[in-house]
């Protein structure tokens, strides 16, 4: 109870720092906090796992994480794809240790128990001897997440049955989207495994950076162009604006043409790939939008983020654009594992795929320029969460500085902020947190509510029964 009542005014004191007070920094390090996040969250929404290019093949699985659960992501010997937790049915130890692979079944280490690769149970050593008559196979299969949709083929699960479709979910966001990997009827692919590395930061520091923060970047990355790697990253915020999409999904999106030259329309792919795109498959505000302002960074909310900027492949070429998908994958109070994939168009020219890789690991791999900068930052939030003096004093995020509002001319769904300036994006971002940690709590309610019904039922009918008792 004492947990719940600091939780609660916890996400009390986040919605009052978005209008005018102080933030309460233990929400990037704390055990109840953690241990709220996942239970309100991670397991009420729709989490990304990874893309259908990854399992192109009958019995293939790659392992993911939704919450603190390593699960399978597999797709079954007819074709679908499974989400599959990874713990025995049996004593509950972990069924499964590759990263990845190819199977028809999966057998636990521990007692051998079999599961099919669509999660039902497939049999047990000694299985006469030892159970007699045979398991129900649905019963006693792997638990599987009961919601599994895919989108542009980027896979997305979540554990709560009563999830509003992914589209829905998304709501306005998959518009944006669309205008991002769905330029041509063959889609993206993934260019390599993912990377997966650990932080020691909080997932939020990374989603809320990545769903509004243009404004870090000339002074966190500015090496990079002090360096002469990318020329003009200290006006980068200047040239930026902002996509709201309601529900924690949005994203920034850059005029690169006016920062780098007039040719880097379109993210400023080179012609042999630009010439590919079918463009007929979008609307005139997409068009528009890809031409000259497009989305380059975005958030999913709670932890999916996107990321796509023309970036050399090598010190002293030209910029090319290349495509970064992560995952702010929480794992511990204060610590994530960062998962990256870089993506591009199958379409592609393979020449073009490697350079692309190239340039997206150069800046945002493990090792990667801009990576290691954003880390070192977030992780230093980590340790203010920790501190005892900063939570007494709270932290200024210096919303609603300089507000110009959203442009009321925009044809497009959503709200499109001409300027970047004023921590809208971010502001959305906790405002979803805030719901998201409050509507799991009225949930929490009904049900205590009811289960109070059913004690005092339970009392009555004691009462009737002994009434009985007494009389006979
Ligand atoms: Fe898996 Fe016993 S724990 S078979
Ligand atoms: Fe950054």
């Amino acid at each position: 109870a004492d947990d719940t009542a600091y939780i609660d005014s916890v996400v009390d004191r986040v919605e009052e720092s978005l209008d005018d007070s102080l933030l309460p920094v233990d929400i990037f390090n704390d055990d109840r906090i953690f241990a709220a996040e996942m239970q309100r969250i991670f397991t009420k929404t729709w989490v990304f796992l990874g893309h259908e290019s990854e399992i192109p093949n009958k019995g293939d699985f790659v392992m993911r994480r939704i919450g603190t659960d390593r699960v399978i992501l597999s797709r079954d010997s007819k074709g679908i794809i499974r989400v599959l937790n990874n713990h025995c049915r049996h004593r509950g130890t972990e069924v499964c240790h590759e990263d990845r692979g190819n199977t028809a079944v999966f057998k636990c280490p521990y007692h051998g128990w079999a599961y099919k690769n669509d999660g039902d149970w497939a049999g047990a050593p000694q299985m006469n001897d030892a159970y007699g008559e045979k398991l129900d196979p649905r019963e006693w299969g792997l638990l599987r997440a009961p919601k599994v949709e895919s989108l542009f083929g980027f896979i997305f699960a979540s554990l709560s049955e009563d999830v509003p479709p992914l589209r829905e979910y998304l709501g306005d966001a998959v518009w944006a989207f669309e205008a991002v990997v769905n330029l041509h009827p063959d889609g993206m692919e993934v260019l390599a495994q993912p990377e997966v590395f650990t932080v020691k930061a909080d997932w939020k520091n990374g989603a809320e950076n990545f769903a509004g923060d243009a404004y870090h970047v000339g002074t966190t990355h500015y090496s990079n162009t002090l360096s002469g790697f990318i020329p003009g990253l200290n006006n980068v915020s200047v040239v930026a604006h902002g996509y709201d999409f309601g529900n924690g999904n949005s994203f920034i999106g850059h005029s690169i043409a006016d920062l780098i030259a007039p040719q880097f329309t379109m993210w400023g792919y080179p012609p042999e790939v630009r010439d590919l795109f079918d463009l007929d498959r979008l609307d005139d505000v997409q068009r528009e939008m890809i031409e000259n302002r497009p989305p380059t960074i975005g958030t999913f909310f709670p932890n999916f983020s996107y990321l796509r900027f023309p970036q050399p492949a090598n010190p002293g070429e030209m910029p090319i654009p290349f495509t970064n998908i992560r995952v702010w994958q929480p794992v511990a109070p204060g610590v994530m594992e960062l998962w990256t994939w870089e993506f591009e168009y199958k379409v592609a020219p393979q020449a073009y795929k490697d350079k692309a890789y190239l340039a997206g690991q150069y800046g945002f791999g493990s090792g990667g320029v801009f990576e290691q900068d954003d880390t070192v930052v977030w992780e230093g939030i980590a340790k203010a969460g920790r501190s005892a003096w900063a939570r007494e004093a709270g932290m200024r995020l210096h919303f609603r500085q300089k507000r110009t509002g959203p442009d009321p001319e925009w044809q497009g769904p959503g709200k499109y902020y001409p300027s970047i300036y004023g921590e809208y994006l971010q502001e959305a971002f906790y405002r979803r947190w805030v719901d998201a940690m409050r509507s799991h709590n009225q949930t929490m309610k009904a049900e205590t509510k009811a289960a109070d019904l059913a004690v005092r039922e339970a009392a009555v009918v004691a009462a009737a029964a002994a009434a009985v008792e007494d009389e006979g």
